[in-house]
């Protein structure tokens, strides 16, 4: 039985990876979960999977190196899938120095510690042990809004938020394991991912908040910036298979052919939200094209991601599985029927965070 160490698996991607991970395999393989759970962080996710035989929570920060050695020590892990991080663009705007500290350093101790369990005394690596290192597309920087230049695996790296300058120092470090130590590793460079259990920082979660809650919508700029989006799922299905089909030391992008103006994204939502809300539910009145509002932009504001997937589809064949339209209205759905996650989580920290962020703007 292969067992995984997943980090970050309370979060967005991470709980829905874990989801996928036992759909597929069910009871071939184990999961330890190790998360700090940070704000973004909520074991609701994965409630499901509590008293599952093959599947353990440690609470633990990445950073924390004898934590870390320990889970290797006392488990013979096979896979690593790297996913804890902060992940916020907008926090790295305002709080750039706990992206480094969990990113780039934290992502560190995880490589040393693969590396010390996995390392043979000849300096080769003992068979069959993988490390994946979750990425995302905004390393490679801006796109021109052309709708034909794309991130392609050779794109040069130009990260303009702390974010994404974290993720590119984390990718680096892991580029010079594998070049330097031959460590068995993959990077995966992935678009914007959106479905259930995102957190309402993230602009499709955020609006269909506000929007039920009759709130306004806020707009960066003047909307028309564009982002790749993926279904996490299909995320999820990559991922694995880069894991198991893609070659040792690779680098693989993975998205591709979803772009969207922020405003259609917007425009989208509450159309499906007038679609699809009963008439005699008291939160479709809220729902309004009136609700949108122009704010002040984001700083170092991207303008275009748009990934081009040929590399992992001509070698391992994985392409997007899931059309924008059937995704949103799954999601939408996922959120209308989970009211009581949206609650659990906006409260408490989220309010201040949200005053703070918004309230200039
Ligand atoms: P998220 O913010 O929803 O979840 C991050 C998780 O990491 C949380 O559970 C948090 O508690 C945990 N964490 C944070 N700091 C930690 C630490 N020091 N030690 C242990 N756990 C810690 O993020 P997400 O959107 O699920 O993203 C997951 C990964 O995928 C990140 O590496 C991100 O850079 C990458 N990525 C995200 C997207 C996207 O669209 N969301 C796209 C491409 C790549
Ligand atoms: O491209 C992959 C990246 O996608 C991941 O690496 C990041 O972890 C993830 O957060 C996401 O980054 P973005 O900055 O693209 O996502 P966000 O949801 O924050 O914003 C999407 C777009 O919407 C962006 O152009 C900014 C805009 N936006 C966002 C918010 C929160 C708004 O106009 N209003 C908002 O309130």
């Amino acid at each position: 039985m292969r067992t995984y160490l997943v980090t970050g698996g309370a979060g967005f991607i991470g709980s829905n990876y874990i989801h996928y991970m036992f759909r597929k395999y069910d009871n071939e393989i184990r999961i330890i979960n190790v998360d700090k759970l940070t704000y973004a962080g909520n074991l609701e996710n994965l409630k499901d999977l509590e008293g599952r035989d093959n599947y353990t929570f440690v609470k633990a920060d990445i950073c924390d190196k004898e934590a870390i050695r320990k889970i290797f020590a006392e488990n013979d892990i096979d896979r690593v899938v790297h996913f804890a991080a902060e992940s916020h663009v907008d926090r790295s705007i305002k709080n750039p120095e706990v992206f480094v500290q969990t990113n780039v350093l934290g992502t560190l101790v995880m490589l040393n510690a693969a590396k010390e369990a996995w390392e043979l005394p000849d300096g080769t690596f003992k068979e069959g042990k993988k490390f994946l290192h979750v990425s995302t597309d905004e390393v490679y920087g801006s796109l021109p809004d052309d709708g034909k230049s794309y991130f392609y695996e050779t794109t040069p790296y130009d990260p303009h938020s702390p974010y994404s300058a974290s993720k590119a120092s984390s990718d680096f470090i892991v580029k010079s394991y594998i070049d330097t130590y031959k460590f068995p590793a993959n990077i995966t460079n992935t678009s914007n991912n959106y479905g259930p259990y995102q957190f309402p920082e993230k602009l499709i979660p955020l609006i269909i908040n506000n929007a039920l809650a009759g709130k306004d919508l806020p707009v960066y700029g003047d909307g028309k910036n564009i982002r790749d989006w993926l279904y996490v799922d299909d995320h999820a299905k990559g991922i694995d298979m880069v894991q198991e089909m893609g070659q040792l030391g690779q680098k693989y992008n993975i998205g591709g052919h979803n772009e969207r103006r922020n405003i259609q994204i917007i425009h989208t939502i509450l159309d499906t939200l007038l679609e699809i809300l009963p008439d005699d539910d008291p939160r479709k009145k809220n729902v309004s094209y009136d609700l949108i509002k122009y704010v002040e932009d984001r700083k170092g504001h991207d303008r275009r991601y748009a990934i081009a997937p040929d590399k992992i589809k001509a070698e391992i064949d994985w392409e997007p599985e899931t059309c924008f339209e059937e995704g949103i209205k799954k999601t939408i759905k996922w959120y209308l029927d989970n009211q009581d996650w949206m609650k659990n989580v906006t409260s408490g920290d989220y309010q201040k965070y949200y005053k703070d962020m918004y309230q200039d703007k």
